[in-house]
């Protein structure tokens, strides 16, 4: 049995549905902007029951812009945590604006009080990253947020659906940013992104900013960017999000044959906890002897993945921010320990069965 770590092909019955979009979208040739764009951006603010959405091109720039629009300037802090895609941080630093790393849970996700404890007076927004599919602990950032008259930005690039206490991802802070790139539960055929918010002002300077600025044709008051969303990815995420429900609900079974079968002895994973609906981006577990592991897994034809090998403080690219090795504890052993199993939705029971037989062996 051969198992990738991603299966990102489509299934006939997919490709021949797309074939007739994209000659939907071809025939009416609207490319940039459209009416697909304007059905993406209300489907997305309905499922995470905000009052406004905007399609961009990516969830890097999502980020970017969510910066800019909570005011983000040279000099400012942003608290974040070290262990997420390269990018959460990268958009802090293009802005000249300091990234500040604050420690994660056993979660992997950005712990509340680690980020108190990183506030300063030039401290301007709070950056959790819901990691995996599973949401930060929003509650209390939110609760933190407000008494220090902070902003928040969720890095929700890997939730889309995920909710805590029922409150859909991305609807907690004054800016929730999402990634489409292919990889991601909903996935373009390239990249893509998307924000939400439920501030009138903050989504008319958003879709402003990211087409060069204009707010009618010929008036820019600002300087923009091009951050849109093409109309034929939106075209293709309106007929995705059809699916999207029975995709995670794949993944979630997937996770279920996980936690039954494999040897919890010897494989540290967090079970989704009451509050929670995880949506499994990945599925990541720790373990002792990782690398092993890793290689005896690829034996078995069962590849795997690392999110992240290299917490983004010890990153050659940080280096001017001074870290150094042991300043984050959490992050530094989960880093040597964290292992993604493949959970896509193109696996069954026989795959994930194999996998775990695999790994239970390795132990044994
Ligand atoms: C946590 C996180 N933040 C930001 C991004 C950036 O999104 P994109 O690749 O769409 O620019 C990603 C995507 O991989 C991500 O996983």
């Amino acid at each position: 049995m051969k198992i990738p770590y991603v299966d990102l092909s489509y299934k006939k019955k997919h490709r021949k549905n797309l074939m007739k979009i994209f000659d939907n979208v071809l025939s009416k040739g609207q490319f940039v902007g459209g009416e697909e764009i304007i059905k993406f951006e209300k489907n997305i603010s309905d499922l995470c029951k905000t009052k406004y959405a905007i399609a961009l091109n990516s969830g890097t720039d999502a980020l970017t812009l969510g910066l800019i629009l909570l005011g983000v300037k040279k000099g400012d802090e942003v608290i974040t945590p070290p262990n997420s895609f390269i990018a959460s941080t990268a958009v802090i630093a293009h802005l000249g604006a300091t990234p500040v790393f604050a420690d994660v849970l056993e979660d992997q996700n950005i712990d509340p009080k680690e980020v108190e404890k990183k506030i300063t007076n030039k401290t301007k927004v709070i950056m959790p990253v819901h990691l995996s599919g599973r949401m930060s602990k929003m509650s209390e950032i939110i609760k933190i947020a407000k008494n220090y008259k902070i902003k928040v930005i969720e890095d929700a690039a890997q939730s889309i659906g995920s909710k805590l206490y029922n409150k859909m991802s991305g609807s907690y802070g004054d800016v929730g940013c999402f990634s489409a790139h292919p990889l991601k539960n909903l996935g373009a055929i390239g990249d893509s992104g998307y924000m939400v918010t439920n501030n009138l002002e903050i989504y008319n300077k958003a879709k402003s900013l990211s087409n060069h600025g204009m707010e009618k044709r010929n008036i820019i008051k600002n300087f923009g960017y091009v951050s849109r969303m093409d109309n034929i990815q939106a075209a293709f995420l309106n007929y995705k999000l059809k699916n999207l429900k029975s995709i995670i609900l794949k993944r979630r079974k997937n996770v279920e044959i996980y936690k039954k079968k494999l040897d919890r002895n010897s494989v540290f994973f967090i079970d989704e906890r009451k509050e929670e609906f995880n949506t499994y981006h990945t599925f990541v577990v720790q373990v002792e002897k990782r690398d092993k592991l890793r290689k005896f897994l690829l034996k078995k034809n069962i590849s795997t993945s690392i999110h992240y090998p290299v917490p983004i403080h010890l990153q050659p690219a940080s280096s001017k921010y001074g870290y150094k090795k042991g300043d984050f504890k959490n992050t530094e052993e989960q880093a040597k320990k964290i292992l993604t199993l493949p959970i896509n939705e193109n696996l069954n029971r026989k795959h994930i069965e194999y996998i775990c037989k695999s790994i239970n062996m390795f132990y044994k």
